[in-house]
């Protein structure tokens, strides 16, 4: 079964037990504007209220997993934009059911961060990931701020927040955000694969696993969240920031 949530989110069912969510804005590099973050909270409420679903996978279309937040959307200010990202972080942080996720490609930005909230996360062999940031004048969103040092260490997550710079998918493996590098083109199988091992476990088990595992870190990455998205809203606002927008925009 195949179900279009909107143009670019697609819900599918590839196997029994399993919803393929797909960030599909090919042509912009899966860029996250608001229509997709919206399709991606109402995919994963889907999944999460529907008793035959035991597993999320969750990837990007074209070889790209995302590009992430639309710089339009950025350049365009106003707090929608925020508002719209900020519900889809709430929604990917509290999804009860487990989340795979599945990395072709580019994952820049909140496509880096959002890999800290899912459960398991693979990766292609030429994947590349980035937290550019400061690079943009923002500051660090998505709870990054509290989890990557958690996972990646103090000094780490001061290299790749701070510095922005582009990594491989053994440099991310190290950091704490992939479970496993495959041969570029194979993180959707070993995803999937991954995700039907989920699927045949005790779901209440598994659910009440994942709920003990994030129960020590959820009222501090919530909080985080909040605080980031006051700072980055006003980051958004600024010339350091407009200037970097209208660089990137401008192809300058
Ligand atoms: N927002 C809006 N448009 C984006 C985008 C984004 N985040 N990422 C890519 N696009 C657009 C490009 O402007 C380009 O548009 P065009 O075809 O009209 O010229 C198209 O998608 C393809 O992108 P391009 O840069 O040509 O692809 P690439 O494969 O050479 O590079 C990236 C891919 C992801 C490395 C590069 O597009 C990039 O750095 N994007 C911005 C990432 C970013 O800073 N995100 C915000 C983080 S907070």
């Amino acid at each position: 079964m195949t179900q279009s949530m909107t143009q670019t989110v697609l819900s599918e069912t590839p196997t029994e037990g399993i919803r393929q969510i797909t960030m599909n804005r090919p042509d912009r590099r899966n860029a996250l504007d608001r229509a997709t973050y919206q399709g991606l909270i109402d995919a994963l409420a889907a999944a999460d209220a529907d008793g035959s679903v035991r597993a999320i996978v969750l990837t990007g279309a074209g070889g790209c997993f995302t590009s992430g937040n639309d710089i339009k959307d950025f350049a365009a200010g106003g707090m929608d934009g925020p508002r719209v990202a900020i519900d889809f972080l709430t929604a990917i942080s509290t999804t009860k059911k487990p989340i795979v996720a599945a990395v072709e490609g580019f994952a820049v930005g909140i496509g880096t961060t959002m890999l800290l909230h899912c459960d398991l996360a693979f990766a292609g062999g030429s994947a590349s990931f980035r937290m550019p940031f400061v690079t943009l004048g923002l500051c660090p969103e998505g709870g990054s701020s509290y989890l990557l040092p958690l996972v990646a260490g103090s000094k780490r997550a001061a290299e790749l927040l701070m510095l922005g710079e582009a990594f491989g998918p053994e440099q991310a493996h190290e950091a704490g955000l992939l479970n496993g590098i495959t041969a570029e083109g194979g993180a959707l199988a070993a995803a999937l694969d991954k995700a039907k091992a989920l699927a045949a476990l005790p779901p209440q088990s598994v659910a009440l696993t994942k709920a003990l595992l994030k129960r020590g870190s959820a009222t501090a990455v919530a909080e985080t969240i909040a605080t980031e998205a006051r700072h980055f809203g006003e980051r958004l606002q600024s010339a350091e920031a407009q200037a970097a927008f209208m660089a990137f925009l401008t192809k300058r």
